[in-house]
């Protein structure tokens, strides 16, 4: 294995495995970087050759379409050599294990893994049987930090700022890794975080991370510039946390007619996929306060970024 992220690697970790104690320096190198390649997806031909001869495997053991498009699309703009693999159609299915999964991947001479897994974890774990870079693409309940990572982009690119801002995290708290890591990220760069939804919804732990909690959604949408909205994960839940999906919608979800009631224009965010109607209605994802779609494309550049500082990428004049 070349290991090439060894002495190429940009950034002080050699995974990205999630937010807690990362380093604000390399947030900000991320982000900033992220702006450059933001504009080679403006260009006529969307593609850059820093990654060309890094191969990147995607390992995916759990629904997604965002994070596995971008991801994708981000490691053929840069040049690099992808592989997916689905869980579905694995030899995992006749019984083989996921360290033998892993490291027979690995053998096959690759660079660099991105993973989503349904286990908390898992992107940990797998740092201890290959040597290939690993970037986790969500990992159960635990951490998403790309996700975060492009709320962040997006955040500045709105406000031009992330220290001061208030944000306020709406909903499901207890099952959202998208949540915890915009918590470590936000604060790290010195953005304040509210948590608001239903008091069974938020761990009371989390105040140790130095948010504030409400379980108040008037109270939240007062203090806030931006919301982030999280999805209501039925799948995750055992049983039913909610009492009911309209009393959900009544009490936490973001309404234009509970926007109104807020002077000042609030930025509203969702990590998608949404649940219409429920956490967020229609009318507010599609109007002028959401940017739910830029952090979308900003999911793109965010991902070309990430992928370039830990593969030991050279940038669009073939330096490294
Ligand atoms: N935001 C996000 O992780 O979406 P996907 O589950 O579609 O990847």
């Amino acid at each position: 294995m070349r290991n090439l992220n060894k002495k190429l690697n940009m950034l002080k970790n050699k995974h990205l495995l999630g937010l807690k104690e990362y380093p604000a320096k390399d947030l900000k190198t991320i982000i900033d970087t992220a702006y450059n390649f933001k504009t080679v997806l403006d260009r006529p031909i969307k593609k850059v050759p820093s990654l060309q001869g890094v191969t990147i495997v995607n390992l995916f053991f759990e629904n997604s379409t965002r994070t596995k498009i971008s991801f994708e699309l981000a490691q053929k703009r840069l040049s690099a050599d992808t592989v997916n693999f689905s869980a579905s159609s694995s030899s995992l299915k006749k019984g083989e294990s996921f360290k033998d999964t892993a490291q027979n991947i690995e053998s096959m001479k690759i660079d660099a893994v991105v993973m989503r897994h349904p286990t908390p974890g898992a992107a940990n774990h797998l740092t201890n049987f290959i040597d290939s870079v690993v970037i986790n693409a969500g990992d159960g309940t635990h951490e998403h930090p790309t996700q975060a990572i492009l709320d962040m982009m997006s955040l500045h690119e709105k406000f031009g700022k992330l220290k001061g801002l208030k944000v306020a995290i709406v909903g499901d708290i207890l099952h959202s890794r998208v949540a915890l890591s915009n918590i470590y990220g936000l604060t790290t760069m010195g953005a304040e975080v509210m948590l608001c939804g239903p008091s069974n919804l938020i761990p009371v732990h989390l105040k140790e991370l130095g948010v504030k909690v409400s379980y108040k959604i008037n109270e939240a949408l007062d203090w806030a510039d931006a919301v982030n909205v999280l999805r209501i994960q039925r799948e995750r839940m055992g049983k039913s946390l909610v009492p009911s999906i309209r009393e959900y919608r009544e009490m936490f979800g973001i309404t234009s007619k509970k926007l109104s009631l807020h002077k000042k224009e609030i930025v509203v965010m969702h990590p998608g996929p949404m649940n219409r109607g429920v956490e967020i209605d229609g009318d507010v994802a599609d109007g002028d306060q959401a940017i739910i779609l830029d952090q979308v494309l900003n999911g793109v550049a965010s991902r070309m970024s990430i992928l370039f500082l830990l593969c030991g990428g050279k940038n669009s004049d073939g330096e490294r």
